[in-house]
């Protein structure tokens, strides 16, 4: 296995006394574990708040977890920030891609640090990468700012693989881009998995993506797995009442309209989260049980988070 995350737990401080000690926390993630194969792509769906970016921050160091253990290649992987293997693409590279430094010095930058090669081969290795990811070599002096959505995404992608990364972690990597960006962005991805052998866990809103790219598939919701297993059973067998609200909540008829969803009432404030199963207050099929907290049980070829379901014997 590539990688395995075991238990991960997050809470962030967000009141405190007048001596600085925190006195409130918001807990992100509940002992979440799940496992990814090397050349596979793992998803993460949720809606927002449910813990998607926090997973993909501590993975590449730049959250600390509260709780839980990291394995990589099935060493335990103390601090993640260390491992170049793996590299992380953002949401928006507005915000990503620093505004007053050039594409060439944007994607040199890791190899700069890293200080293992030398200068000409830097260039070289930036100049091979930035080609492979569909740009061509007039871009290298340019600024974010001259760059069109897409090519922007493509310097967010040519920074992280210039530094040979197995693991990619994908954080909605086309939401900000324009419609018809998306399909050329998505397809460079799938290209550049082949050709790098890479791994991907991608976290998006769009259950038509997860279900075209995907292996397996994690459906969070306020910082816990209500479901994870194979993307064709979650897909197509949904489980957990979440799931199914999730694409039921999407345009129809079939799968090939499976858009971003929109479930109906408020997601409630993780700061006060329900008590016993956190979807019970929006759940069409909740019952008293839904007072106890639903454990993770094997099922049906999966791992589902509630009580109408029970462990197979
Ligand atoms: N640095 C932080 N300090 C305090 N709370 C935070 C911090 N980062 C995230 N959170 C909270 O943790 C929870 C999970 O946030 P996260 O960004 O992981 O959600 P997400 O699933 O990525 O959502 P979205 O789909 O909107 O990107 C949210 O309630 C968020 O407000
Ligand atoms: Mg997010």
């Amino acid at each position: 296995m590539l990688l395995r995350v075991e238990n991960l737990s997050k809470s962030f401080p967000v009141e405190f006394s007048v001596f600085g000690k925190p006195t409130k926390f918001l807990r992100a993630l509940y002992e979440v574990s799940f496992e990814v194969e090397a050349g596979s792509i793992f998803s993460i769906v949720g809606e927002s708040g449910s813990g998607k970016s926090t997973i993909a921050r501590i993975l590449s160091g730049i959250y600390k977890a509260s709780g839980g253990q990291i394995f990589y290649n099935e060493k335990p992987l103390e601090d993640p920030s260390k491992n170049r293997d793996i590299q992380m693409v953002f949401q928006d590279p507005d915000t990503s891609l620093d505004p007053r430094k050039t594409v060439s010095f944007i994607v040199e930058e890791g190899l700069r640090i890293q200080n293992t090669v030398s200068k000409r081969e830097r260039r070289r290795l930036v100049l091979d990468i930035v080609r492979s990811v569909g740009l061509t070599e007039e871009v290298l002096v340019k600024y974010p700012h001259q760059l069109s959505g897409g090519q922007k995404q493509r310097v967010a992608i040519a920074r992280s693989l210039v530094l040979k990364p197995k693991l990619l972690i994908l954080d909605e990597p086309t939401s900000a881009l324009d419609v018809s960006v998306q399909a050329q962005i998505l397809n460079l991805l799938v290209e550049l998995k082949e050709r790098y052998q890479l791994t991907y866990i991608l976290i998006t809103h769009d259950l038509k993506i997860v279900n075209h790219l995907s292996d397996h598939t994690m459906v969070m919701y306020l910082g816990q797995i209500m479901e994870i297993g194979r993307t064709e059973d979650i897909i197509h067998k949904p489980l957990h009442p979440y799931t199914k609200a999730l694409l039921e909540s999407v345009p129809k008829p079939g799968l090939d309209n499976l858009s971003k969803f929109s479930i109906k009432g408020e997601i409630p404030s993780p700061l006060n989260p329900p008590k016993g199963c956190p979807f019970k207050t929006r759940c069409p099929l909740c019952f008293e049980r839904c007072q106890e907290k639903p454990e993770l049980v094997d099922l049906d070829n999966r791992k589902v988070r509630c009580h109408l379901y029970k462990r197979e014997v």
